[in-house]
This record gives structure tokens, C-alpha cells and sequence, in this order.
């Protein structure tokens, strides 16, 4: 394997590994760091210069985490963007933390995961059934994050197809957004032209054809989307239909919006267990690859959707890594795309709880669970899982 793609694995304290790691060194971060639940937040800092200003449990976790974010900041390019699990527990201090260490205006997203499709049933209130992913850029002008997928894209729903084959839907060509208008703007009202019979779009009369004005469904003057320009160099991706509305048959024009391999369609904000897995489908990849030795896995598919925003080459970083998920999505995806992605995934050799599944099966800490994840995956596709001290990360992920 190539010096520096694949997984690569660090056991220490994430702060240590952060200092050591070179400036804008990494393209995409994911983190999950502990919840803050009551049971899973062990702070281990020095305590000195911490003060948040924030009561409580609340505020050691602020203090634990502004240290280490505003250091991943500082290793991501300026291309780079970073996503961050959470619950309800912390997301409005993380929100917060994340705006004030990154800055209001690099927010991307707060994307709700439906981790849990039945709901919490323990416990009373709410039968609690999603989490939250923050996503912020190092620099939103200069961030290179594509918010879209290949995953949710039915060619089902480009539903003509042309003579030889091709698919397409139609779109209509008229802005149906109201605030879109004449008077908002007035360089897209304009006539065109089209034949109902022979499907043919122009920006002037010709033999058979119609003038045709942008209308909204009520009659109310609209607006194209296309500039005549635009028009007039993409004919083909265009047609003139005859459509029955609200107030009888009258002609109009639409786009054809062509489906190809590889096209992409907008992520939203709300992320269904059902596209990306649930805990349970986390938990039997864990299972599948090494036993059920960790209790809240992060299901690959989630990761993969966070990887796919970002180029194949990217340089990713976890440093609340736990189970591993991260490298294994890592692993997934340049086998599934021949990507060149490497992740260095790191935790810290934090006990097992006695009791759990680990610790009875010999794992004394969760770095130990880590390694062995990664080690699996590594072996699955004939790799070897390297292994490195806080101060060789760096030479590692530029490929040195
Ligand atoms: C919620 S878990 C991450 C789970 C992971 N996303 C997965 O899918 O398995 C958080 C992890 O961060 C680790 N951790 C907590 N504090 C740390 C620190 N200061 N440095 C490194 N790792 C730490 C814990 O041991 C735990 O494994």
C-alpha cells in the first residue's frame, strides 16, 4: 500500500496528536465526541485557564472541547470543513462553541440524523429518535464541500425517455418561485416561441409556432429561469408541450432535465436511517468485522454520505475515533470508487467499562477496540493498518 492512503491509527490523547499535526494538513474532519450523557465524559485536562463562563457538567465539556476544535481548526485547509455529531445534551453549547472557534459565518448545516427510527422507548418524555451532525467550513468562501450525493438519485424519477435511450424529466422553464417575478426581475419576462406539435423552442416566430409568456398556474405574469442567451444556445434542452391547467389547456415550455451516471442531487438537511443506517445497522458492522464490543457506533453509511461531500483524495482526520467507523467508511469508499482517501483516526486509551462486552473479552481500553476495527478492515482489503506515535501523524497524512 502507498505511503500515506488507507488507515492510519494514533492511541493518545487527541490535544496532544491536534498539537503535533502540521497547519492545514487535513481536508475533511469528523468527530463524535462523548455526548456529555452523565456516564460517558471522563475530563482529564489540566483544569487551569478552562473558565467558560458556563454552569456545571456543561461547562467542563465546553472546556474540554474548545481547546481541541479551535486546533482542528487550525489543521484543516482552507478548502477543509469539519462535521460534528451531537444530541440534545450538548448541541446548544456545541452550536455556540462552533460559531465562536469557527465563526458564525463559516456554519454550513445542522443536519438532523435519524439514528434511532423507533424512538427511545426507555425512560420517560419523548421517544427521542435523532441526533445532529454541525457542519462548518474552515473558510466558506473558499470551501471546497459539495452538499450533494449520488446515493438519493432515482433514475426512476426522470421518467421519458428519448429514442436512443436517453432519460429526462421535464421541468417547467417558468420560475415557479413567487418571489421570482417581472418586477424582481424583469430581464427574465419576455415572449418565446414554440410548436406544441413539433416540440421545437426559438427566441423568435417561426413557421407553426406560438408565442408563449411565462405565467404562473393563476394567469399572473412570471418569469423564466433561462436568459435568452441561455435559450438560444440549448434549443435541444427544450420543448414546447400542450398541458392542461387550472384554467384549461394552454401551451407552455420545459427544460429537459437529463439523467445521467453520476448525477448528483442536493442533500437536505434531514438524513433517514433508511439511506444512511440506523445504531442497529451500526452496531452489526461492529459485530460483522470484530463482535459487538462497543455500545454507540456510528453506522459507515453515515460517514460515507459525509465523505462523498468531499473530493476522493481527501486527507480525513477523526480524533474521537472509538469504534473505528470512520477508517472502515474510509476503507469503503476507495474500494468502492477508487478513491485515494487516507484517514488517521485517533483515541485515547480510555478504560473499558467494566461489565461491558469489551472488558469482558479482554479489552482493556477503547483504543485497543480501535486498533483491532482498523487492523480487520486493513486485512480485509489487504492492507496493514499503520500505527504511529503523535509526532509521526503528520509526516504520515502529507504522504512523507
Ligand atoms: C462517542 S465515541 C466515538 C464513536 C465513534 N464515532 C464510533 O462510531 O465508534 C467518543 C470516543 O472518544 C474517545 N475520547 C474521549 N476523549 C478523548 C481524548 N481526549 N482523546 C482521544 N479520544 C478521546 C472515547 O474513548 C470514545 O471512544
Amino acid at each position: 500500500m502507498m505511503c500515506g492512503v488507507g488507515n492510519a491509527f494514533v492511541e493518545a490523547d487527541n490535544l496532544e496528536v491536534l498539537a503535533a499535526l502540521d497547519a492545514a494538513s487535513v481536508d475533511l474532519i469528523y468527530i463524535d465526541p462523548p455526548y456529555n450523557t452523565g456516564n460517558d465524559f471522563v475530563y482529564a485536562d489540566d483544569v487551569r485557564g478552562t473558565e467558560t463562563g458556563i454552569a456545571g457538567r456543561h461547562g467542563a465539556w465546553v472546556a474540554m472541547m474548545r481547546p481541541r476544535l479551535a486546533a482542528a481548526r487550525e489543521v484543516l485547509a482552507p478548502s477543509g470543513a469539519i462535521f460534528v455529531s451531537i444530541d440534545d445534551h450538548e448541541v446548544a453549547h456545541l452550536r455556540l462553541l462552533l460559531d465562536e472557534v469557527f465563526g458564525e459565518a463559516q456554519f454550513l448545516a445542522q443536519v438532523i440524523v435519524n439514528l434511532n427510527p423507533k424512538g427511545r422507548q426507555l425512560g420517560p418524555g419523548f421517544a427521542t429518535s435523532h441526533e445532529y451532525l454541525l457542519v462548518y467550513a474552515r473558510d466558506a468562501r473558499s470551501c471546497g464541500l459539495e452538499p450533494s450525493t449520488t446515493d438519493t438519485v432515482d433514475p426512476g424519477d426522470f421518467p421519458e425517455t428519448t429514442p436512443d435511450g436517453r432519460r429526462f424529466r421535464h421541468l417547467p422553464l417558468r420560475n415557479t418561485n413567487k418571489k421570482f417575478n417581472p418586477r424582481t426581475s424583469p430581464t427574465l419576462h419576455f415572449a418565446i416561441w414554440g410548436s406544441p406539435e413539433s416540440g421545437d423552442v426559438r427566441t423568435h416566430p417561426f413557421d407553426g409556432a406560438v408565442e408563449v409568456l411565462p405565467v404562473f398556474g393563476d394567469g399572473a405574469p412570471a418569469v423564466w429561469r433561462w436568459s435568452r442567451p441561455r435559450i438560444e444556445e440549448r434549443p435541444d434542452d427544450l420543448v414546447c408541450r400542450r398541458v392542461r391547467g387550472r384554467r384549461g389547456d394552454r401551451v407552455d415550455v420545459f427544460q429537459r432535465d437529463w439523467w445521467h451516471a453520476g448525477r448528483r442531487k442536493k442533500l437536505r438537511t434531514i438524513w433517514m436511517a433508511e439511506e444512511i443506517g440506523s445504531t442497529d445497522t451500526a452496531v452489526a458492522e461492529l459485530k460483522d468485522l470484530i463482535g459487538p464490543l462497543f455500545e454507540s457506533p456510528k453506522p459507515t453509511g453515515l460517514i460515507r454520505r459525509v465523505l462523498a461531500t468531499m473530493p476522493d483524495n481527501a486527507r480525513v482526520l477523526d480524533f474521537f475515533a472509538g469504534s473505528g467507523t470512520t477508517g472502515h467508511a474510509v476503507a469503503l469508499a476507495n474500494a468502492a470508487d477508487g478513491g485515494t482517501r487516507r484517514c488517521l483516526s485517533v483515541n485515547s486509551a480510555e478504560p473499558t467499562r467494566p461489565g461491558s462486552n469489551a472488558h469482558e473479552a479482554g479489552y482493556a481500553t477503547v483504543a485497543a477496540i480501535t486498533r483491532e476495527r482498523l487492523a480487520a478492515v486493513e486485512r480485509r482489503q489487504g492492507g496493514e493498518l499503520v500505527q504511529l506515535a503523535p509526532t509521526t501523524a503528520a509526516a504520515w497524512l502529507a504522504g512523507r
